[in-house]
């Protein structure tokens, strides 16, 4: 099966979405690819949204078993996540002193700001892998013409998976180009999804913007050509009636796609000069909170939820399967930054995701945005 499965594989590279669901389907008989483990002692790593049964909770288990003092953060029971993740490193015969956990909504400035204190002053500023997991799926079956918002008015997912992460990774940059220059080795891995396909660059910039028309460029790059720049702000007087119906796998794909970009651009601009690499990950279809089928919760029923529960594990991977490619990137040194892996080997990204100029000016309008937060009183910057 797994030669004939293999070859299939190989013939079913048209980018459409049964061919994906037929690879998916073949992968799930394959052998599952597992990261060989790594002396991780003394490295210092952030896991964000750890919660039981999510991918951010078999990454922390795993590298924290494998000897890395981790902090793991989730938003709605910190308790109830410190205390599983400790029991389960009694068992596996490891520390559970390798656990700290903190809270962290990255949709919240004051939480991303909260926790970067913390975390700076109970880890002695060391950081060497920061893994961007935390990350949502509001899902919505039909398109619709509201979006959902975050507190500040921008669209959910964009807010939470994409700016959430960058404010998060900018706030800590100073400590990860530190930790890589004292330790010659620093990273940052961003979990991405294979739904970054579904979009192109052209959508990336267009969040609160519409009313005055996309974001020109400038005489200089990145800039607007008149006024000040809009920098994803949420739009007043609610949706144009002309706007394109939402669709909330588009937003996740958007956000995803956007993630690959930021990964791609910190190793451009922070490898050769801090040691500091980063690369995204599409970590399979995995079985967690994630993709539990919502449908059946609640109204419908506990049996029903339970019989599809049982159904759609069938078909998907575990957690701990889904978190294998992840924990490679955050353990193995010697890989190579700035690639986008699934399955434990480098995979192909879309197009889009490796154009260098949009990766710039999506970091530099994103460096503004985060300039205009409440801000933690920095670390001194490394000079690149
Ligand atoms: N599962 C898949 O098939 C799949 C496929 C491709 C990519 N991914 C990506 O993998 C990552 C992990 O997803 P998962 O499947 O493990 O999902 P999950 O089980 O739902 O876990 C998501 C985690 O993110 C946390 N979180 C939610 N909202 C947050 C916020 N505003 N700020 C900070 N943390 C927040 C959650 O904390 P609470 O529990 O406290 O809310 C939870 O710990 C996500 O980025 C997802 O997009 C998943």
């Amino acid at each position: 099966m797994c030669n004939v499965g293999a070859a299939l594989i190989r013939y079913l590279n048209m980018p459409n979405s049964l061919s994906k669901t037929v690879k998916h389907l073949i992968r799930l008989f394959l052998s599952k690819p597992m990261a060989a483990p790594v002396d991780m002692s003394g490295r210092h790593v952030i896991v964000t949204g750890a919660s039981p049964g999510s991918l951010g909770y078999e990454t922390a288990r795993v590298l924290a078993g494998w000897g890395a003092t981790v902090a793991a953060t989730c938003v709605r029971n910190v308790p109830l996540m410190e205390a599983t993740l400790k029991d389960d490193l009694r068992k596996l015969g490891a520390g559970e002193e390798n656990i700290t956990a903190h809270r962290l909504d990255l949709s919240d400035p004051d939480s991303v700001n909260d926790f970067a204190a913390w975390y700076r002053d109970r880890h002695q500023g060391k950081l060497h892998v920061l893994v961007n997991n935390a990350g949502i799926h509001r899902k919505t079956f039909a398109p619709r013409k509201q979006q959902p918002l975050a507190e500040d008015g921008i669209e959910v997912h964009w807010r939470t998976n994409y700016l959430g992460a960058f404010h998060l990774t900018w706030v800590l940059l100073p400590l990860l180009q530190r930790t890589g220059l004292e330790s010659g080795d620093a990273r940052v891995v961003n979990v991405s999804s294979g739904l970054h396909e579904r979009v192109g660059n052209e959508v990336l910039f267009d969040e609160g913007t519409r009313h005055e028309g996309p974001l020109h460029e400038g005489p200089s790059h990145g800039e607007p050509r008149q006024g000040r720049p809009r920098l994803w702000e949420p739009r007043q007087g609610g949706p144009r009636p002309d706007m394109p119906r939402y669709h909330s796998w588009d937003a996740y794909g958007k956000s995803k796609l956007a993630m690959i970009h930021m990964a791609f651009e910190i190793e451009r601009r922070f490898a050769e000069s801090h040691n500091l690499h980063a690369m995204a990950v599409h970590p399979g279809v995995v079985m967690t909170n994630l993709t539990l089928p919502q449908a059946f919760r609640g109204g419908i029923g506990k049996a029903l939820h339970r019989i599809s529960t049982a159904l759609t594990s069938l078909v998907l991977l575990s957690a701990n399967a889904g978190a294998q490619t992840i924990v490679m990137c955050a353990s193995q040194r010697q890989l190579q930054g700035g690639k986008y892996y699934e399955r434990c080997a480098v995979g192909e990204p879309s197009v889009d995701s490796q154009d260098e100029a949009v990766a710039k000016r999506l970091w530099d309008l994103s460096e503004r945005w985060a300039g205009t937060l409440p801000q933690l009183p920095q670390l001194p910057l490394h000079p690149r």
